[in-house]
């Protein structure tokens, strides 16, 4: 797998700040550095390399002289070593790849008991169902390596499932764009010890809109009243972003 260069943040606010003058000096082209989102005000600070966030690409002089050229050079030693250290941080392709076959059997496994429960016992049977199921699935899954599984959402229905506060501002990549080229957005990235595989779990009109939708049948929203008091997890339209699959691995 091709591997890209990237930009942590604090590295990539020096580059930032090294762009912008290097762009105002109008001698070198082309030079792009993109922004790397922010954290919310007052949230936990995140310390990871976004994965689709190629922060530096490499300039060409074209004419700058004398002292002007010394800082450019330097400039551009800085953004390189910034860049090189970066890529030893980024998330290894092979655990991606890991992660997302990991990611799409839990999907899977998790649906064909989604709907054979909903078959057999209804939407509102299908809720006990998946309160149980869904753990014993990631649980199940997340015990044969050193992979883990698991489903988050901000809006969810069971609070085990919130989304880890050094998490967020990945999540948030999420929401902004639950969908990329009409596939699920995906996110990785180097945060602390842990790698990190973030995918959108985009809301279908079926069958999630039974019991995530803006109208809900009153015995489902009952059932769910009753083992979910704090559910948070409907009101969803198709397209919106229902949740996340997430898929860690301590860094080896
Ligand atoms: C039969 C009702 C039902 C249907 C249909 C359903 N869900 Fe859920 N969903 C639940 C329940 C119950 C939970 C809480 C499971 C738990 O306790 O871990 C849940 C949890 C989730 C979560 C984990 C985050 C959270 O809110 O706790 C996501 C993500 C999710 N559902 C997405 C979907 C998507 C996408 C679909 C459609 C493919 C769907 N669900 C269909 C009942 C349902």
């Amino acid at each position: 797998m091709k591997r890209r260069r990237r930009c942590s943040r604090r590295a990539s606010r020096r580059s930032n700040l090294i762009c912008g003058w290097l762009l105002s000096t109008k001698a070198l082209s082309p030079v792009h550095c993109r922004t790397i989102p922010q954290p919310p005000s007052g949230g936990a600070p995140f310390f990871g390399k976004l994965r689709h966030t190629p922060g530096c690409h490499s300039a060409a002089t074209t004419g700058a002289q004398g002292m002007k050229r010394i800082l450019m050079l330097a400039a551009l030693g800085l953004m390189a070593a910034s860049c090189a250290s970066e890529q030893a941080q980024s998330p290894d392709p092979a655990f991606v790849q890991e992660a997302a076959q990991l990611a799409d059997t839990y999907q899977a496994n998790l649906q064909a008991e989604l709907s054979a429960a909903i078959k057999q016992v209804g939407p509102v049977g299908a809720i006990g169902v998946c309160q149980s199921a869904a753990p014993a699935i990631a649980a199940d899954l997340s015990s044969k390596g050193d992979l883990a599984v698991s489903r988050i959402a901000r809006r969810n229905r069971n609070p085990d499932n919130a989304v880890p506060a050094d998490l967020d501002a990945l999540y948030q990549q999420l929401e902004r764009e639950p969908l990329r080229a009409g596939k699920p957005h995906v996110v990785t990235a180097t945060i602390g010890n842990r790698e990190v595989f973030m995918r959108a779990l985009p809301m279908k009109d079926q069958p999630c809109s039974q019991c995530h939708g803006a109208s809900i049948a009153p015995e489902v929203k009952a059932a769910i009243a009753t083992s979910y008091p704090n559910d948070r997890a409907t009101g969803f339209t198709a397209g919106d972003l229902r949740g996340a699959m997430l898929v860690t691995r301590p860094v080896r």
